[in-house]
């Protein structure tokens, strides 16, 4: 998919369920190719496997469609791409000095000092013939008040709490921006240029970390070693590398995150 990048139409509303759920809809009913739709809050927002994803006013969600044309064989990559134009766009933020730096967590969050700061959703939807990725971003901006459920309370953080201080508005249009180039000039759903899968690298959270996966059905312990070319997590365990491809990832060693 190497073309050049689409002109963007950025929407933006108070209030919603869920900007997926909306760019979804406007994917059945006709074309939103371009649109990028962002919210203040959302009162049904949704993460991966099926959770909910807590969307109070202060943090910055929004969604864009991404038309696939066919000839992608990288769809899994999309996400990981998501998750370096959005730590990158963090990085990029007027910050605080010792601000520390993004990484990203195998497969779709961003964590700052050991927390949770985004989370990333990407959907393919279906419409007659047409197959589109819906990419979600949610990131945790502002401070949290009261509204924090105590089972939270170490896991996950805000830009703001770890130095980080964008513009809403500016921070959207970057990460887009940015995510659009990895996807139409880096060509990042084909064949991923080597500089992307060393970057990606560069930032994991969990490389070298001894993690647990489970596929919904078994547990296995390993050391993460590298994220490969095709979007998925290499661990060592005690019975040879074992690639991930699909699941859910924690850290033991780092309060089961
Ligand atoms: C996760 O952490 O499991 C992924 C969370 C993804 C949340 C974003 S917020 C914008 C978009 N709309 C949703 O309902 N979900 C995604």
């Amino acid at each position: 998919m190497k073309k050049n990048c689409p002109k963007r139409l950025f929407l933006h509303v108070e209030e919603t369920e869920s900007t997926n759920n909306d760019i979804k809809k406007m994917i059945y009913s006709g074309d939103c190719r371009a649109v990028v739709l962002s919210a203040d809050t959302q009162s049904n927002g949704r993460g991966r496997l099926g959770r909910s994803f807590l969307s109070p006013r202060g943090g910055v969600y929004f969604s864009a469609a991404y038309p696939l044309s066919g000839g992608e064989d990288n769809i899994p990559f999309l996400t990981l791409a998501a998750g370096l134009a959005v730590a990158e766009s963090i990085e990029n933020s007027p910050k605080a000095d010792g601000a520390p730096a993004p990484l990203i967590k195998w497969p779709n969050d961003i964590y700052l000092n050991g927390k949770k700061v985004c989370g990333i959703l990407t959907e393919l939807v279906r419409a007659g013939e047409k197959t589109v990725a819906v990419v979600g971003v949610g990131v945790n901006l502002k401070s949290f008040g009261e509204k924090l459920p105590k089972e939270l309370e170490n896991k996950i953080s805000t830009l703001n709490c770890e130095g980080y201080f964008p513009e809403s508005g500016d921070f959207i249009r970057l990460a887009v921006a940015r995510l659009d180039r990895l996807v139409y000039v880096r060509g990042v759903l084909g064949d991923v240029p080597d500089d992307i899968v060393e970057e990606l690298n560069r930032r994991s959270f969990v490389r070298g970390r001894e993690i647990v996966f489970f596929d919904g059905q078994n547990e296995t312990c390993g050391t993460a070693l590298s994220i490969e070319r095709d979007g998925s997590l290499r661990a060592a365990t005690e019975n040879g590398d074992f690639f991930i491809r699909f699941g859910e990832i924690t850290t033991p060693k780092n309060g089961g995150i």
